[in-house]
């Protein structure tokens, strides 16, 4: 196996950059992300690779991939402690998805929500082989690095399991090469849902105006979506499982996520008060935490040439990585070394 860079344990994980980055993809990764870089060997790419499972304007792809690792470094990734990186640029992440993609059952695929929620919303013949197949690139991406951890909201722990299960296949078939990952996701915030429809998650990929607040919305945009925020008719401010009830408890739970604050804490803290309230205080933390990130965004967005030369170190390190794992891989699997 690949020699750890540095003795700690290593993460994985990775953003499509596939539309604007919301407060879901904040809470549910990104702020993970930045909690375990000083405990662990963090290795965070822009999957663009992903991201072209639906179709993509290429001018549009370039500019969202430039854009989500600066709102990485944004939201407080060091890159001078974790690498950060474009998952196209390492192109052993494609390699080894093939040789996945070719161990893993059609009956797995075909098992996943995430692939099932997509296809039905496509006419079946126009389905992209590449959305079925996806679960195994993404398994490549977390492989490669013998990552331990990967942090991700809930709606991705499905595909942890998938990972794991490919790897001990693998691993069965061919002896001892992959490590065995475990999901990570955060207490609150693993699922936020969407403010015009609180019983659907939040989507970088819906259109609709009132639905996300993205990472980059101007500050009165973002706190004019929270105070239009789907509620119900009733009034006590309590967390809750009813369905008629999702609204209200989203805003609870992100205000948890945010604040970090317990739900007793946060349910004493609204008693007695009105569901105007509620948006209010949850604007008001939201803002709180967008306002220092867009301004390191801005900053780093105007220090020519900082950016890429993130990114080609991180390729660098990335690659020296993933390279070796793909190399051990083709022995394995039986590829004639080229002489
Ligand atoms: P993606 O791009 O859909 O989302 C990126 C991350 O954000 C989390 N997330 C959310 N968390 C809470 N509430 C929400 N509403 C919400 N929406 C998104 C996701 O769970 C994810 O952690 N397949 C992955 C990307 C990927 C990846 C990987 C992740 C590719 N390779 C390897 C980890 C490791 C995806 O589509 O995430």
């Amino acid at each position: 196996m690949a020699e750890p860079t540095n003795s700690k344990p290593r993460v994985l994980s990775g953003i499509q950059p596939s539309g604007n980055l919301t407060i879901g993809n904040y809470l549910g990764a990104l702020k993970q992300w930045v909690e375990v870089q000083s405990d662990y060997d963090c290795f965070y790419c822009v999957v663009d690779l992903h991201a072209i499972t639906a179709e993509q304007d290429p001018d549009e792809l370039r500019r969202k991939t430039r854009e989500s690792a600066a709102i990485y470094i944004a939201a407080g990734i060091n890159p001078e402690v974790s690498t950060v990186f474009v998952q196209s640029h390492v192109p052993a992440h494609s390699e080894l998805a093939w040789m996945l993609t070719c161990m893993a059952p059609l009956g797995w695929l075909n098992r996943m929500t995430q692939f099932k929620d997509k296809s039905a919303r496509q006419a079946q013949e126009s389905i992209g082989a590449g959305l079925l197949n996806y679960p195994s690139l993404m398994a490549a991406d977390i492989l490669l690095y013998h990552a331990e951890l990967v942090p991700v909201g809930d709606d991705q722990r499905q595909h942890l399991e998938f990972t794991r299960d490919l790897a001990q296949r693998f691993n069965h078939l061919y002896g001892e090469t992959f490590t065995l990952p475990s999901v990570m996701t955060p207490k609150a915030g693993a699922r936020v849902m969407g403010l015009d429809n609180p019983t659907a998650k939040m989507s970088k990929s819906e259109e609709s105006e009132n639905h996300a607040v993205y990472l980059l919305d101007d500050l009165s945009r973002a706190r004019k979506k929270i105070m239009r925020a789907v509620t119900d008719s009733h009034r006590e401010i309590r967390f809750s499982d009813e369905r008629e009830r999702a609204g209200v408890n989203n805003l609870l739970t992100i205000y948890q996520a945010v604040t970090g604050e317990s739900r007793a804490a946060i349910e004493s803290h609204f008693a007695g008060k009105g569901y105007g309230d509620l948006k209010r205080d949850v604007a008001d933390c939201v803002v709180a935490t967008l306002e220092p990130l867009q301004g390191r965004y801005n900053e780093l967005m105007n220090e020519a040439g900082y950016l890429d030369s993130v990114l080609k170190v991180g390729r660098e390190k990335a690659a020296a990585i993933a390279e070796d794992t793909l190399k051990l891989a083709q022995e394995r699997i039986g590829f004639l070394a080229p002489s």
